[in-house]
This record gives structure tokens, sequence and C-alpha cells, in this order.
């Protein structure tokens, strides 16, 4: 049964005494009141016959406040009985707001008017919920959750394991974040693991990419629109990714892309804490975090005049740089192995491994796209693999081009013949990150050079 059929069934037994017994009553305002949603009554004249416990504590008042009373005075909008029972037509799943003494309280709301076999209105029942918890089951459904913790960030490059520090310790304050980086180094993998790290974990992390939606729609998805508010609008309007992301975490992807009246509003917003629906005139408070990513150098933007200074200022006192993959020396071959794995793990199975050969190419290999073009390459590779070890051939019919190997070796050979490398690597006791460091080039560099060098 649901709480519709229960309340109507309540209201011909207890209101109109109809059909059952009293032990049978009872029963039945106990299960009324145990549920979490409001549940009320009137009879046609829209004077409140029953109250259940949840109404009262939604509503922050008690039984004997409202009951008897007649519902258009106590709130000064109109209230949805009264419209249900004028109409004779249910009203479902709409938002509203409820004043009552001073009081705002956002609900999502019911209405069913009560007719008998006549025709005619006997009352109607009205059933609620808390905007928190439409919201909670909202973002359920939605998938508004963020799966990646730190511990899914692979690799062990000593840059990349400072960024995972500072990640944490940010995690722990509501301030916000700007994650810069290109193309596919991982920024939502770091926005997702914060979230995950943060006391907000429990609550919703919505993201919106920037770069997807035209900017008039960037606005509407941001702030949400009240019913009317423009052509087309929504009956009854739309929250917006603030409201949706209220208690967590908002990832606004792509912030370089944002239109400077946009981010003028995010910046009130920032500040305030309240944002107003496009069409609005109430004000509604949040609690977000947010966490922007850029693939772009915001300060450029800034210069150019396409990034407000202010919004930048505030957004970069918590700021996080993933570096490249191409300067995370090993941890490609690491992420190679990695991403073998796991796709083995969904079929592919008769692939064992990488031989050393090819891993060295995946190394010096110049990934524009970073993390995202080597998934890609790994997962490619172990399509077209007819063996059972990914060789060079392997990823050249992948795709992978030798020509970024031979740019990288030409343009600094000029300083580096072969007996400097082989006095520099005796000097660094064949430490290649300090022959590196020597030479002042990157370690990819320099394997690039003891390959071309055959040491
Ligand atoms: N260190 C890592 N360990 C494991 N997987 C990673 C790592 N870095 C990135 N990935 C994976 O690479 C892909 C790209 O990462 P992500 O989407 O976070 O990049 P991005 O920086 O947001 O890229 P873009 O700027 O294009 O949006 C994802 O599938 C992600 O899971
Ligand atoms: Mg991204």
């Amino acid at each position: 049964m649901n709480e519709e059929v229960i309340a109507k069934q309540a209201y011909y037994s207890l209101i109109k005494g109809e059909g059952f017994n009293k032990d049978f009553n009872n029963i039945l305002l106990k299960a009324l009141d145990s549920v979490s949603d409001g549940i009320s009554f009137c009879d046609k004249d829209g004077y409140l016959l029953y109250v259940n416990n949840a109404c009262c504590e939604i509503l922050g008042t008690n039984k004997e406040e409202i009951l008897n009373k007649k519902v258009d005075t106590l709130s000064p909008d109109k209230p949805m009985l009264m419209e249900v029972i004028e109409k004779k037509k249910s009203i479902i799943d709409v938002e509203y707001f409820w004043n009552f003494e001073g009081k705002r309280t956002h609900l999502i709301n019911s209405g069913y008017p009560i007719i008998d076999e006549e025709g005619n209105v006997l009352g109607a029942i009205d059933i609620f919920r808390s905007i928190e918890r439409s919201r909670e089951l909202a973002n359920t459904i939605a998938g508004h959750q963020a799966f990646f913790m730190f511990h899914d960030i692979v690799g062990e490059d000593s840059r990349l394991k400072e960024v995972i520090n500072l990640a944490k310790i940010f995690s722990k304050s509501d301030e916000s974040i700007l994650i810069f980086g290109e193309t596919g180094t991982g920024k939502e993998l770091f926005a997702q693991s914060i979230h995950n790290y943060s006391n907000r974990k429990a609550k919703p992390f919505v993201a919106l990419n920037c770069a997807n939606l035209p900017n008039e729609l960037i606005d509407s998805e941001l702030f949400g629109y009240e019913e009317g508010a423009f052509t087309g609008a929504r009956k009854g309007g739309r929250p917006g990714k603030f409201e949706l992301a209220n208690g967590g975490t908002l990832f606004l992807d792509e912030l370089g892309e944002m239109q400077i009246h946009i981010q003028a509003k995010l910046l009130r917003v920032l500040e305030t804490m309240c944002i107003n629906r496009i069409g609005g005139n109430k004000p509604i408070s949040v609690d977000v975090r947010i966490i922007a990513a850029t693939n772009k150098r915001l300060e450029d933007l800034v210069e150019e005049g396409k990034f407000r200074r202010d919004l930048y200022y505030r957004l970069k006192v918590l700021f996080l740089e993933v570096p490249p993959l191409r300067e995370r020396g090993e941890d490609v071959a690491m992420l190679a192995d990695y991403f073998l794995k796991k796709l083995a793990s969904k079929g592919n199975k008769h692939i064992k491994g990488i031989s050393s050969r090819a891993k060295e190419m995946l190394t010096v290999h110049n990934w524009q796209g970073n993390v995202r073009e080597l998934e890609n390459t790994i997962s490619r590779s172990m399509f077209i693999c007819e063996g059972d070890l990914i060789t060079e051939e392997t990823l050249i019919m992948a795709g992978l081009k030798e020509t970024d190997y031979e740019e990288v070796v030409r343009k600094d050979s000029i300083k580096i013949n072969r007996s400097i490398l082989i006095d520099t690597l005796k000097l660094a006791k064949g430490n290649k990150k300090k022959a590196a460091e020597i030479l002042g080039i990157s370690r990819p560099t320099l394997y690039k050079f003891i390959k071309k060098y055959n040491l």
C-alpha cells in the first residue's frame, strides 16, 4: 500500500468513521505517525483534520498549533490543498515553499483531492518531504557521486606524490581549490579523491563541464530557474547544480571556458554562499565546496581579459598543478602495466605483459594526451596484439609514433654526445635521475639518449 492509499483510507476511517474498528484505526494512526513524509488532511473548506508527526517536525510546529485551523490562515501564500480542492485535481511532486511564523521551509509536495462516488470533493490530502531528502534521493539516482580515491592514483613520481600530499591537506578545508594540468593528467581523478577524503564525502559530488555547454545554459545549469523564467522553462522550475551539490562538492571542469558575466555571478556566490535562481527573487543559501579544473593557465587568460582577476585570486589560494605524464619518468611504464592488468581483467586475458623495448618506447613518447592517451594506447595495443607480449611493433600498429622520439633527441644532441653521456653516467654512479639533473634534461630525455647511443 502506498502512502496515498493509506492516507485516503485513514481519512475515511478516522474522519468519516467508516469501515474499520477502533483497533484498526489505532494501527492506522501509528502507521501514519511512523512514516517520515509529512501527511495532513483537510476537509472541503480547508480545515486541517489530521497531521502526522513528520508533518509537525518538517514544519517546525506541533499538532495543537495547527489542527482544526484553516490551511489558508497558516501561510501567507495560497496553500496547495486549497488549489487541489478548487480544481478537484491532484498536484504531484512540485517544489513548494511553506512560510509559517516567519520560518520558510523548502518542500517537495503532492496534494490529492478526496472525491466521493457522486464526484463531490470531501477534502484533500497533502504528502510532502523536505527538499534535502528529495535531493539525496535524486543524487543517488542521477549518480552524483565521486568514485575515485587517492589510492587509485597510480604513480611514484616525486612531484605527483607531492601533489597528492598537498591535495590531502587541502581536502580538510572548505576553501575553493584550483587544479591545473594538461588534458588527461588526472584532474578529475584528483577532484573526486579530494571530495572522498573530505568531510563532505557522504554528500553529493556534482560536476559541470563549462566547455560542453553554451554559456546561456551554464547559467541555468549552475543557478537553476523558476517556473516561467524564460520560454520553455519547466513547470515548477528547476534547481541548479549549486542546489544539487548542497552540503557536498561542485566540480567545475574547464573553468577557463566560462564567460566573464557568469564568472561575476560565481564570484558573488562564493562570497555570499547564496544563489538566486534565474527569474527568482528568493535567495537560497547553499553550502558548497568548489573544485575547479583548467588546462589553460588562468593568469594568461586574466592578462588577455578573458578571466576575472578577482575570481582568479579567490581560486588560486589552494592551487594544485598535476605534472604532465612525459615528466613523470618511470610512472609511464608503471601506468602501462596497471592499465594492462585492469583491461585484462575485462577480457583480453591472453596478453601477459609489455616487452622492455616497448616500455622504453612508451617512456620516451611525448604523451600530449597524457594518461588518457596512454590508457587508450594500451587498450588499442591489447586489441591488436596477437601474441602474448606487447612489442614495439604492436605499439606502432596501435598508432604510437616514433617521430617524437627522433625529434627530442635531435633537438638536444647538439649539447650531448656519447662520451659526455658516458662520463655523466659514471659521475652519477649509474643513477639516472642524478645524471639527468647534471645534464639539465628530463629523465625521459635521458632514456632517449641511452637508447640512441645503445648504452
Ligand atoms: N595517476 C593515474 N592513475 C590511474 N589512472 C589515471 C591517472 N591519471 C589519470 N588516470 C585516468 O586517465 C583518464 C583521464 O583522467 P582525468 O579525466 O582525470 O583527466 P583530466 O585531467 O580531467 O583531463 P581533461 O583535462 O581532458 O578533462 C581517466 O580515465 C583516469 O581514470
Ligand atoms: Mg577532466
